[in-house]
């Protein structure tokens, strides 16, 4: 598994074609664009997240109780104690004098019927800073009801809305897997973790169950799924589905075996050559979709992540970007993984309790948008994501979403600036060699984006982002703890981000890092989940050579001796010492990672 980033070289702001962020902007509010609501209504709650000596952090929950908005929104608020907002974020701030007013981000226009969305921002305040007593979405005074009634020739009404949850008819899928679900523990990443000294507190949390090599499917007695095989752990999730408390789980495992895996580094290489496509089809692919049909395992929800890095890899590690590897150039030439994916994604896609979720790398792999094909992995990668509609019979509807950031560590979101900040002068965007152009510095904001671009290029308008928060938390005693105050761009970047790496493109074991958040369903808008695919204490590659039978190279990546190659910009590689090789246990990354948490364990 090598998630691996594109480095744009520098060029000027104006060719620039940016999805941009909660962008703090003093300009006039406009209320243009709006679609009126027949039947207005809406709630908030306002949270201050945290709180210190003259600022604070604040998310805004905003649910619209009336019908669909399309078009724009706008909420607006007094602050009374002349608190100011400094940052906003998933939502475009302005203020004048007391009034703040949100609109709604340029990748979110709509707002549907019980849909929510959530800006957030830093602000300060002085003396005081009490909650902000109304607040109004489209000029509509936010009560927790509708305001207006619907009269019949019979009778009144008054509009309410639900939400569902759970999956009241089983064969039909739930808009969101993960929400009045459960989600399977795996006994043997359980076991593993909790025999490390402080591994309880975190051994009973769901993690992915990885498909590595055909033998997993049986069971081949591997460090990480040890002597279960996927009926077994299909077993073991019925089980504890039965046992739960809403009857729901979802279990979730990874497909990931295409043929000429990992092209662009070693570390995972696979079993299957570049034209072993027809046994992937059919010794791995039909052989786990056989076994997920099974009547005995139809009230599951599966989910399945199909083929982490690979489409991704054809977008930006082939000729002729600086970034190309031989293998990659092959698989795309021969299109095996277009091939292979779009085979998994419809054979599972056929069985009605199986959610596919694609993986689409992570902001600082795909998170470069532009006009220009060279400087575009962004607008790329969606489109070779919907290349596979068509193929080996995929239709819109075996796809359920897609999942960002897996066995990466890339941040949800940078609390202390935005790519779009001035510091000195200077737009930290191109000052930044962090940034380095990139359009996010997160995952939230990416996912959100890349999820409306995938709805563009023609996939479902409902489909649901995943986010792996396994090991992207970003604690510990190096964690800043507010934005820095150095005028100089770059540094202001490099003292206020929480993501420590050397650069965004490490992926191997990475040092300083911690457990992110806890596996959470429905924790944004459209993100119907975070989740742990890569089972925290899993090596991502071993720092020597280990000679081995699971088809494992060697990558430097992993060497933290090694000082990089054009898919890092030639930074040192980060990673920790003494690691095993990649899916194996590594205790002292898993120390690390508990002590680095964030959210902190308790
Ligand atoms: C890596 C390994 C694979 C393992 C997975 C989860 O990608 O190559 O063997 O199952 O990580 O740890």
């Amino acid at each position: 598994m090598s998630p691996r980033t594109f480095l744009r070289s520098r060029r000027t702001a104006g060719a620039m074609a940016m999805v941009s962020v909660g962008a703090l902007s003093a300009a006039a509010v406009v209320f243009g664009g709006a679609t009126a609501n027949a039947a207005p209504g809406c709630k908030v709650d306002y949270t201050i997240t945290s709180q210190w000596q003259g600022g604070f952090g604040a998310s805004v929950t905003v649910t619209n109780l009336g019908d669909a908005i399309s078009g724009g929104w706008t909420l607006d608020w007094d602050f009374a104690a002349g608190q100011t907002v400094q940052q906003g974020w998933n939502g475009r701030f302005s203020q004048s004098g007391t009034k703040v007013t949100v609109q709604n981000p340029e990748w979110a226009a709509t707002l549907g019927s019980g849909a929510t969305a959530t800006p957030g921002f830093n602000g300060s305040w002085n003396g005081s800073n009490p909650k902000p007593t109304q607040f109004r979405l489209n000029g509509t005074v936010c009560t927790g009801t509708v305001t207006t009634t619907t009269t019949t020739t019979t009778t009144t009404t008054t509009t309410t809305t639900t939400t569902t949850s759970g999956n009241p008819n089983p064969g039909t899928r739930a808009d969101n897997p993960y929400v009045g679900a459960g989600v399977y523990v795996n006994p043997q990443w359980s076991r593993q973790a909790a025999a490390e000294p402080g591994g309880s507190r975190v051994a009973n949390q769901p993690t992915g169950v990885w498909m590595d090599r055909i033998s997993a499917i049986d069971g081949n007695g591997s460090p990480t799924t040890g002597s279960m095989g996927l009926a077994d752990h299909l077993n073991e999730a019925e089980r504890q589905r039965a046992a739960s408390p809403t009857g729901e789980l979802v279990f979730q495992v990874v497909i990931y075996n295409l043929p000429g895996r990992d092209c662009a580094a070693l570390a995972s290489n696979g079993e299957l050559k570049p034209d072993e496509l027809p046994r992937y089809k059919a010794e791995y692919i039909d052989k786990i979709a056989g076994i997920l049909a099974r009547p005995e395992y139809a009230r599951l929800r599966i989910v399945a992540v199909i083929e982490i890095d690979s489409l991704p890899n054809l977008v930006t590690n082939v000729t002729p970007r600086a970034t190309a590897t031989p293998n990659c150039d092959v698989m795309k030439q021969n299109q095996n993984y277009q091939n292979g994916v779009a085979y998994a994604v419809s054979k599972l896609g056929d069985i009605p309790n199986v959610y596919n979720y694609l993986d689409s790398g992570h902001h600082g792999w795909i998170g470069w948008g532009d006009t220009v094909p060279e400087y575009d992995n962004f607008f790329a990668s969606a489109k070779m994501m919907a290349s596979i509609l068509g193929r080996e019979g995929v239709t819109k509807s075996d796809v359920h979403g897609f999942i960002t950031n897996t066995a990466n560590y890339s941040a949800l979101e940078e609390p202390f600036w935005t790519v779009d900040d001035v510091v000195g002068g200077q737009q930290v965007k191109q000052a930044s060699k962090w940034v380095d152009w990139n359009d996010f510095n997160g995952e939230l904001g990416f996912a959100t984006a890349f999820r409306a671009e995938l709805v563009k290029q023609g996939f479902d308008s409902g489909i649901g982002m995943l986010i792996d928060t396994s090991r992207n938390g970003w604690g510990g005693a190096n964690r800043p703890t507010a934005k820095s105050t150095s005028t100089d761009a770059a540094k202001y970047v490099d003292e206020s981000r929480i993501d420590r790496r050397f650069q965004k493109g490490n992926w191997c074991n990475q040092s300083g890092a911690g457990l992110g958040e806890r596996p959470k369903a429905a924790p944004k808008p459209n993100i119907d989940a975070y989740v742990w695919i890569k089972p925290p204490g899993e090596s991502d590659g071993s720092s020597t050579a280990i000679p081995n039978d699971e088809g494992k190279g060697f990558d430097r990546m992993c060497d933290p001796t090694y000082t990089g190659n054009p898919r890092n910009g030639y930074n040192l590689s980060g990673a920790l010492p003494n690691a095993p090789l990649s899916g194996h246990w590594f205790s002292a990354q898993f120390q690390e990672l508990m002590r680095n948490a964030y959210p902190p364990l308790s």
